[in-house]
């Protein structure tokens, strides 16, 4: 993941599972955020079990699926020069069959069947368990279409199918759907309303990953501090639950105690955070525990009051302050990440110049900015003229960019000269010889080989940098290593 993306979006192909009762050949191209490539290895596992192993060759592929993602327009447009490109294949191999998942299949529903005469079937986020039924329907040449948002699904009682996998870090999904309703954002449309997934099936994963030789997992949400199982149903029934049900509800902070004690060296990370839901707690569970790592990532979308709060932001600019300073106070080498919206409507340049100087308070450790996309359907969309201009925007847009670019150098020499615990991942971009893992605060760092290999914890003395990566030496194994 690069530390500076902006409008970015990028397809990747999920390889290899196999199995030799399975005969037909599924690929699958996933867009979009960190629950969209894990979502897909829950569809790969669904369909592991219904004829189909996958593929990373589109052209010996029976089944083509596309996890698409709808957070912009640009990353729509992106999913739809695709399917122009299968289309061409299709063309010459017109029995391959196409199908829609994700947020462009809950967007835009049937309706994408006539818009992209390509695809053969549309399944939102929640009907994946549909997917042997749907694909018998497209076998018998009728097109398939669920896009029916549930009250209860988490597929907490699905093994996923660890796809693309580099053996040492993998992803755990442990809550679904969005309730904050921010006003720019598609999300709760299109993933539906909050429903937190049963801590022992999490528990359960984590434990049978780490017998796998998995060193590092990530606890995805789109709202992960709103954790909170009572029993099942969604978060907004909590209300309704018994008396029982309330004494032994499980919130975020239990479950990440409970994942921590579970798997005590076990690395532990945690994506998205939303401000106004974050507690001291969940905070203290983070210091109380030496593999929970130390980095959060916060987005705050605007540092103006006035945008905050046409943002549908819980917060103010004042209280993500105190926020960060709490955070920091309990946990001083934690690193903070940000998502930036820039031209969200009404913005002026004073409004940006709160961005700024948030920004400058801060001086986050990595950032994902944007530029405001209108997306159909949203409370901006229907109250607010999308009235900043496109160049306005873009400059607007540069400009954090340039900010966070000196901050992401300045955090980045922060490390120079420690010796930090590595977790490698693979081998060096760059360099055959070096292998790449990343500190607990998230910061890629790159070494010589040696002995070592992946998936081992190495101590590494932190040399030189780029402005996000650190180049260093491995001086021994850490203690965690096995
Ligand atoms: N809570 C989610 C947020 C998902 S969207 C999570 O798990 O990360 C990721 C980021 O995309 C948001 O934080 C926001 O910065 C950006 N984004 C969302 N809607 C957008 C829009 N309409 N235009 C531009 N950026 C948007
Ligand atoms: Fe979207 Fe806000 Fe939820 S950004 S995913 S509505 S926290």
């Amino acid at each position: 993941m690069e530390k500076i993306i902006d409008e970015s979006v990028q397809g990747t192909p999920l390889s290899l599972q196999t199995s030799e009762e399975n005969n037909r050949k599924l690929y699958i191209e996933s867009y979009g955020c960190q629950m969209n490539f894990s979502d897909s290895e829950i569809v790969a596992s669904i369909l592991g079990k219904a004829g189909f192993n996958t593929t990373d060759k589109l052209e010996e592929a029976d089944l083509v699926l596309v996890n698409t993602c709808s957070i912009r327009e640009k990353a729509e447009l992106t999913i739809r020069k695709r399917l122009e490109k299968f289309n061409t294949i299709k063309r010459h191999r017109p029995e391959m069959k196409v199908g829609v998942l994700g947020c462009m299949a809950e967007r835009l529903k049937s309706k994408l069947l006539d818009e992209e005469k390509i695809v053969d079937m549309v399944v939102g986020p929640d009907a994946y368990k549909d997917l042997p039924n749907l694909v018998q329907e497209i076998d018998e040449g009728r097109n398939a279409v669920n896009v029916i948002l549930s009250k209860e699904e988490t597929y907490g009682d699905i093994a996923p199918v660890r796809l693309n996998t580099n053996g040492v870090t993998a992803f755990v999904s442990i809550t679904r759907g969005c309730d904050n309703m921010c006003t720019f954002c598609v999300v709760p449309f299109t993933r539906g309303r909050e429903r937190s997934r049963e801590p022992q099936s999490i528990i359960d994963e984590v434990n049978d990953l780490w017998e796998k030789g998995f060193r590092e997992i990530t606890l995805l949400g789109q709202n992960v501090d709103s954790y909170l199982w009572y029993g099942g149903g969604l978060k907004k029934d909590f209300e309704k639950a018994t008396e029982m049900q309330k004494a032994t509800a499980v919130n975020f902070a239990k479950l990440l105690e409970m994942t921590a004690q579970a798997q005590p060296k076990m690395r532990i990370r945690f994506s998205t955070s939303n401000p106004q839901d974050m507690t001291i707690d969940a905070i203290h569970v983070m210091a109380k525990y030496e593999n929970i790592c130390n980095y959060i990532h916060l987005p705050v979308q605007s540092g103006s009051n006035r945008i905050l709060k046409a943002m549908n932001r819980l917060h103010t600019r004042e209280e993500y302050f105190k926020l960060i300073d709490t955070i920091l106070e309990i946990i001083p080498d934690c690193a903070i990440s940000q998502d930036m919206i820039t031209g969200f409507p009404t913005e002026t340049e004073e409004d940006h110049q709160d961005t700024l100087s948030l920004m400058e308070y801060v001086k986050y450790d990595y950032g994902f900015m944007f530029a405001y996309s209108e997306r159909p359907g949203t409370m901006a969309a229907r109250k607010l003229e999308d009235d900043v201009p496109e160049a306005t925007k873009k400059r607007r847009l540069s400009e954090i960019i340039a900010l966070q670019r000196q901050h992401c150098q300045l955090r980045t020499e922060q490390h120079l000269g420690k010796i930090q615990e590595v977790l490698i991942e693979g081998t060096s971009k760059k360099s055959q010889d070096h292998w790449m893992g990343r500190n607990s605060q998230n910061t890629v760092a790159v070494f010589p080989k040696e002995h070592y290999k992946v998936g081992d914890f190495v101590n590494v003395q932190m040399n030189s940098c780029t402005s996000a990566t650190l180049i260093g030496e491995a001086v021994g194994y850490s203690e965690n290593n096995q």
